[in-house]
């Protein structure tokens, strides 16, 4: 398995240049209480992996995944949710994207909060569907197969 450790250079400032790309209008400034409407907003055609889970709060998170050689190359997500709901769900489909699916499910709601800074802590529950929802994407992937070598 790699020693690389997952997501180590997905911080928080690499987060917001990645968000602030999808706000060219903002001139630099993300306001927090408008949802990033285009980042990471699914569906996504002809994904090898779906998941959807209905959280305890109500609201329901879906998320696609294009996986190539082991690798997640897209990572799509859709929610019913407040904003919090879809932060977690852009954040959590920006740290997959890049990321060989063992590494993915190394992903945690931990690392979706460190990259929302500014998302209150109470909406933790938030991220949690969301990396739930990435880890039952990431699931239907293997059941329906598709383990190979990419899982040693
Ligand atoms: Fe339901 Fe945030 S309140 S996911």
């Amino acid at each position: 398995m790699s020693s690389r450790c997952v997501n180590a250079d997905k911080t928080p400032e690499a987060f917001f240049v990645w968000l602030r790309d999808r706000f060219p209008e903002a001139g630099g400034f993300i306001d927090v209480s408008a949802p990033p409407e285009d980042s990471n907003i699914g569906p996504l055609d002809n994904a090898d992996a779906n998941g959807t889970i209905h959280g305890i709060c109500g609201d329901t998170m879906e998320i696609w995944l294009k996986i190539e050689n082991g690798v997640v190359t897209d990572a799509r997500y859709a929610t019913n949710g407040c904003f919090s709901s879809r932060a977690c769900g852009a954040a959590a489909t920006y740290l997959a994207k890049g990321e060989r699916i063992i590494d993915a499910l190394g992903i945690s709601p931990r690392d979706v909060m460190n990259l929302l800074e500014l998302i209150p802590g109470v909406d933790i529950h938030c991220s949690i569907l969301a990396i739930s929802t990435l880890y039952r994407a990431i699931a239907e992937y293997i059941l329906k197969g598709n383990i190979s070598v990419e899982m040693k």
